[in-house]
């Protein structure tokens, strides 16, 4: 069956990288979860004392980073690795968190990644989550996702997830990192977080988790046949 690219972008926490791990299995693409790219170059430039506002020191701080995606076998999912060494765990942390979205604002930091990205999608057949893939990185993907949800939800989503991990954080600091994240990606000059004209809006406040997949499954199956 004929391959094709699902770009899937939207807003933090909206509940992207869940659904495009699931669209993914079912369909047996590859998914990319191009946030963790953005959140492993940000953990080594805070690991690393990187000024965000020094060019130069960004710019040879990019040639120091090796991302990958390698399988786990028994979490059954991909981990990201940063310079050979896993850091899923580390990436999903709230300083991560909290300094990602500065650091996805630089040019040369997207141009370095979104790179990687088109090449990872060259033979087709992948789901990739992001802030861009439908506007930048795959104008041309088959079929396009605009994920959004109501602030709320999206807050208690996401600190039942880091609660999973171990990480209790109050709803109010979690609230307030994702109104900060939503302006910066959406008004930022290079690539803002903006709806792609052709993308499908998928809100997933009211609807189950099995619709959401459902209903992007059904869009893929339009295009395939
Ligand atoms: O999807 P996420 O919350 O893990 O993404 C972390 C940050 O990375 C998000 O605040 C914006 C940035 N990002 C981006 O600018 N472009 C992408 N394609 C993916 C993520």
């Amino acid at each position: 069956m004929k391959k094709i690219i699902i770009a899937i972008d939207g807003y933090s926490a909206c509940g992207k990288s869940t659904t495009a791990k699931v669209v993914a299995n079912i369909l047996n693409y590859s998914y990319i979860d191009t946030g963790a790219m953005y959140r492993a170059v940000t953990l080594y430039f805070l690991e690393n004392f990187i000024s965000l506002t020094n060019p130069h020191e960004v710019e040879d701080a990019l040639r120091e980073i090796d991302i990958e995606f390698r399988h786990n076998e028994k979490a059954g999912r991909s981990d990201t690795y940063l310079n050979g060494l896993n850091v899923e765990h580390k990436i999903r942390q709230m300083t991560v968190s909290e300094n990602v979205s500065e650091v996805s604002a630089i040019s040369a930091v997207r141009k370095f990644l979104v790179a990687q990205q088109q090449k990872m999608g060259k033979k087709k057949g992948i789901v990739m989550d992001g802030r861009d893939i439908g506007t930048v990185v795959f104008p041309e993907a088959e079929v396009k996702i605009f994920m959004t949800a109501d602030m709320m939800i999206r807050a208690k989503r996401r600190q039942d997830e880091l609660l999973e991990k171990g990480e209790m954080v109050k709803l109010e600091d979690i609230l307030d990192n994702l109104k900060k994240r939503d302006l910066i990606d959406t008004s930022r000059s290079d690539s803002p977080l903006r709806q792609a004209e052709n993308a499908q809006v998928v809100d997933t406040t009211y609807i189950t988790f099995e619709e959401q997949v459902e209903m992007i499954i059904h869009l893929v199956s339009e295009k395939v046949i």
